[in-house]
């Protein structure tokens, strides 16, 4: 059942996602990827050539292959300008399985805490549930077909011939005399055909969901064993073994009647017959490779596992150990996973991060090796900050529009106003601290603080337009005072 809800959980977009970026070229990356982030050029550009390698990679053919090696990058830049956000974006991108881990979440292997093994781990989960989602779209139809016949079989019992083999000859001689007297009374139908005619008719009533009411008895599998649960050992919980997987199998199973709708009865038969279609041997044969082949990492604020500050305290030893455990994972090694050994040679990592209390050659110089790609992520002007109000898909200014559109109330920016805002938020980040696009956020709150708090029963106007004027109005007092807009701001 587990691997059902896994599997439905994953029924989102991923279809779409898989089509999508086979056929993506570098620009076309670069041009997703200019849907929501203002500037950072040679960010994308880096990234969408990366991504594009794997894919011509894949290409190649014979022992060559095998030596091209992924083009790992390291994003390095000031707090808030889009380093998480490409990430982000990647990820509905890339038709390859992707996981982005925060590195500061990790620690050394033999300390408690998740070690970095455990993303390769997740990376192959992922991949599994996607290979099984696209599988699941191919034996869908034939999935419901079986329902319908299941519960069918349920419904109205097929007759079987009476005439079969194990009747002796004077027998089934006896028995055809009488129903063809039977037939004669019901008007030349036999009982066979009767069942099938009602069989016919139930069938198209379930196919159109008319009985998805009436209530149904099913018989259901069940491994019980809350007991070995309880008594399994940490670790393998963390080698990312579940134990009902392993003995499930081999445990008797018991089954149990159960009520239920037919509607009901037929998600859960069509779950069933979709793991009986499905051969999972395969699923995590191509998932395993896909994984192999075309994954990637996302490792995030890789600059908090450095260890320039303080070398001495307690927690830098285990940040060191991080960098130590990914040396052999981002170089190439076989970690195992519950669906067997998985190979990281050519694996993609990029990593990312704002090292601004450290350089990213506090890294230890191995790692640092392993990320031969560096690209600079330039903090942002007044006039990206314009842009990124209004420009990307999922723009604040968008998001507000559409929050006050649920009250019926409709709001307007002046551009005007937007350059103010874009003003201040550059003003701000130079004279108390730079954190970048962020500052958009802090900005527009407390400037529409009082907006969002009398809009509906307070104020009653369907339209607002915020000028230049409201904006100074609002914000000038705070952007003037030092103190209180490191606070408010
Ligand atoms: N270049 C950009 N274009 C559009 N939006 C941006 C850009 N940079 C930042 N943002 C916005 O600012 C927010 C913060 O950016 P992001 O999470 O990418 O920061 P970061 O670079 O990862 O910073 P940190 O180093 O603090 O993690 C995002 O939610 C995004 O909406
Ligand atoms: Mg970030």
């Amino acid at each position: 059942m587990q691997k059902n809800k896994a599997g439905n959980e994953f029924n989102d977009n991923s279809e779409i996602k898989m089509k999508k970026i086979e056929q993506l070229t570098p620009s076309q990356i670069v041009e997703e990827l200019n849907k929501y982030i203002i500037g950072q050029d040679n960010a994308k550009k880096s990234v969408a050539i990366a991504l594009r390698n794997r894919w011509r990679r894949q290409q190649v053919t014979g022992p060559l292959k095998d030596e091209i090696m992924p083009n790992n990058i390291i994003l390095i830049g000031p707090t808030g300008v889009g380093k998480t956000e490409i990430a982000r974006r990647i990820s509905r991108l890339a038709n390859a399985p992707f996981v982005k881990v925060e590195a500061s979440k990790f620690t050394e292997v033999g300390y408690v805490g998740r070690d970095v093994e455990s993303m390769i781990r997740e990376l192959t989960d992922l991949a599994v549930n996607m290979v099984k989602q696209e599988k699941t779209k191919e034996v869908e139809i034939k999935a419901r077909e079986n329902t319908i016949e299941r519960l069918l079989d349920i419904l109205i019992p097929p007759i079987k011939k009476k005439n079969s083999f194990s009747q002796k000859p004077e027998e089934s001689a006896a028995k055809s005399v009488t129903t063809n007297t039977d037939d004669i009374i019901t008007d030349e139908i036999s009982p066979e055909e009767a069942n099938k005619i009602t069989r016919e008719k139930f069938r198209k009533m379930l196919i159109n969901g008319e009985l998805d009411s009436r209530i149904i008895e099913l018989d259901m599998t069940t491994s019980n064993m809350p007991m070995l649960q309880v008594l399994g050992p940490i670790g393998l919980e963390e080698m990312g073994l579940n134990i009902q997987d392993l003995f499930g199998s081999i445990m008797p199973k018991k089954t149990k009647k159960r009520k239920m709708t037919i509607k009901e009865a037929k998600t859960f038969l069509e779950q069933e017959e979709i793991q009986k279609l499905i051969d999972m041997e395969s699923v995590v044969k191509e998932a395993i490779d896909r994984v192999q082949n075309s994954g990637i990492v996302f490792i995030d604020e890789i600059d908090k596992i450095t260890s320039t500050h303080s070398r001495t305290s307690g927690p830098d030893v285990s940040r060191e150990g991080v960098q130590r455990d990914l040396l052999p994972i981002v170089e190439g090694s076989t970690v195992m996973t519950k669906y067997g050994p998985v190979k990281t040679d050519h694996i993609l990592f990029m990593a990312s991060g704002a090292f601004h209390s450290s350089k990213p050659s506090d890294l230890i110089p191995e790692l640092q090796g392993r990320f031969p790609i560096r690209v600079e992520l330039n903090s942002l002007n007044e006039e990206d900050f314009f842009q990124i109000l209004t420009k990307p898909e999922n723009a604040l200014i968008k998001q507000y529009k559409a929050m006050l559109e649920t009250e019926g109330v409709q709001i307007e920016f002046k551009e005007e106003s937007l350059r103010a805002i874009a003003r201040i938020a550059t003003e701000v980040n130079e004279q108390v601290e730079n954190i970048g696009a962020r500052r958009l956020h802090t900005i527009l709150t407390s400037l529409l603080e009082d907006i969002l708090f009398e809009i509906p029963d307070k104020r009653k106007s369907k339209k607002i337009v915020i000028d230049e004027k409201l904006v100074e109005e609002k914000l000038s007092k705070i952007v003037k005072n030092r103190d209180l807009s490191r606070y408010i701001l």
